[in-house]
């Protein structure tokens, strides 16, 4: 059996862990909103047509901020369609998704869901095919109190307090060629930091996300982030990083080495962020969001999504269902954010209800955790306090995709009286035997194991069988003289709670 040592220092402090870490996305897209969240006829439904089941495990998820309405689907949006009498709001095409949007789920009644979830609004601005006033109104019908006309509207549309958003992505995904308005890095550039200049004229202390690169394996890479900051480095807080992984052609060894990828994208952004503040003389420092990061079976959903030459209302787009390696792996790309929280200071789950997400539901009937709920939900639940980097011996393997790997990986979280362990063994076919030296750490005992794995890696939870993939407490979890003893099943996620 393999073996891997952890070593855990309480002053190899990387940063704190934040609550945004764990936001997820709610875009306008497939069945996410209409039948995911919002269903009036369903027999959940609250009075405003919300879905409670799925509030519900919006709650367990332990989601924080959510981006909301995209995702690509913004690049075609008026966000004026979406607010005042459901009856007059107008139907539009989506062509990014190529479906109907009703907008009878709009800004005002997304803020309203988010406070049943406890959650934080995340907005996203059409700078794609509108421009900087549609974007500047939609501030003023946000945030401002009360006393202009855009205000005025949203109080009389029923919102009397201001949403207060703070977070603001300048368009979305601006360097792909599938973006409806795409651009090159140079025109985004520009437009991002006249627009962010003018949403910072309006409140200063705005947090403004300016896009980077849809994937590191995006032909600009590198050189859309130089670019793009060099003009709007003194305007926006953040870059964007989006990136989805899945198995290619069956390699369960690479694309559970995902994470080696996500941080090399983490460390060639900040890098490049760093040069351009530097050539600029600039004291800020810029961080990133990770604003769309997730599993996703794209290459399939050409085949299996409901779209044709039909145009739809909520068809079913996106819907992948999870495994246990695809948990796996989301769990680690969990851990990598936590290790980079120094620098990646939002992220978001993309995405939450039925598109690429790990709740589901059905019209009508019940709503589920896939796979990947569970890492996510648990990190959320465990982590808190300050991350601390690892110390890491363990064996090595060798993958066609991302190289040399650690056949185990980890992370820690310690707070005044307690910490948490995460751990990956990326071993296809044997379990690990890992010891970590909490000595440093103030605890004694281990609080909760939970482990998720399977004899089937690709074990999935389904309408019929919702129930076939759940964590395990973890019984060979034993402290002892300051050292954590666990062993890891193979193709395997486990949290150790300690105290
Ligand atoms: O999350 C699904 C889609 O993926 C988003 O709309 C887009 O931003 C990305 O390409």
């Amino acid at each position: 059996m393999p073996r891997a040592h952890i070593a855990l220092d309480r002053k190899a402090v990387v940063g704190p862990v934040r609550r945004r870490t764990f936001g997820s996305f709610v875009e306008h897209l497939g069945r996410c909103v209409y039948t995911g969240i919002y269903e009036p006829d369903h027999p959940t439904a609250n009075e405003d047509g919300f879905r409670m089941d799925v509030v519900e495990l919006v709650r367990e998820l332990g989601s924080t901020t959510v981006r909301y309405p995209g995702g690509n689907f913004v690049s075609g949006f008026r966000w004026e369609d979406s607010v005042g009498p459901r009856e007059q709001r107008p139907v539009r095409r989506d062509l990014s998704w190529h479906s109907l949007e009703s907008n009878q789920v709009g800004l005002d009644e997304f803020a309203k869901w988010l406070k049943l979830t406890g959650s934080e609004l995340m907005l996203a601005v059409n700078v794609a095919t509108r421009g900087i006033l549609p974007a500047l109104d939609l501030l003023e019908y946000a945030n401002h109190p009360s006393g202009t006309a855009l205000s005025d509207l949203r109080i009389a549309n029923g919102t009397p307090e201001p949403h207060d958003v703070r977070m603001w992505c300048l368009g979305n995904e601006m360097d792909g060629p599938w973006q409806t308005g795409f651009m090159t890095a140079d025109d985004y550039g520009k437009i991002a930091a006249r627009t962010a200049a003018a949403m910072k004229a309006a409140d200063q202390d705005l947090e403004l996300v300016v896009c980077g690169s849809s994937g590191s394996g995006m032909p600009t890479f590198g050189d859309w982030e130089r670019t793009v900051l060099e003009h709007s480095y003194d305007y926006v807080d953040y870059v964007s990083c989006h990136a989805y992984y899945q198995v290619h052609d069956g390699d369960l060894g690479s694309f559970l080495a995902s994470s080696v990828d996500m941080e090399f994208f983490i460390d060639t952004v900040l890098a490049t962020a760093d040069h351009v503040g530097h050539k600029r003389q600039s004291k800020k420092r810029m961080n990133i969001s990770f604003d769309e990061w997730n599993v996703w079976y794209l290459e399939e959903h050409k085949a299996s999504d409901e779209v044709n030459d039909e145009w739809r209302y909520a068809p079913r787009q996106l819907e992948d269902v999870y495994t246990v390696a695809d948990a796996v792996v989301v769990g680690n790309l969990l851990m990598t954010l936590l290790k980079r929280s120094d620098r990646v200071t939002s992220a978001s789950l993309a995405q939450l209800v039925n598109v690429i997400a790990p709740i589901m539901t059905e019209p009508g009937g019940p709503a589920w955790r896939q796979s990947t709920f569970h890492p996510f939900s648990i990190t959320s639940r465990l982590a808190s306090g300050e991350v601390l980097r690892p110390v890491i011996e363990a064996p090595t393997y060798l993958t066609a995709r991302h190289g040399e790997a650690s056949l185990v990986d980890a992370v820690a979280t310690v707070d005044d009286d307690r910490a948490a362990v995460f751990l990956v063994n990326r071993d296809l076919s044997e379990p690990a035997r890992v010891t970590v030296d909490v000595r440093d750490l103030p605890v004694s005992r281990v609080v909760e194991a939970l482990t998720l794995a399977d004899a089937d890696p690709y074990a999935q939870n389904t309408l019929a069988d919702p129930l076939r993939v759940v964590p395990a407490a973890n019984g060979s979890a034993v402290l002892a003289d300051g050292v954590l003893t666990v062993e890891l099943p193979p193709v395997s996620w486990t949290a150790i709670a300690l105290g």
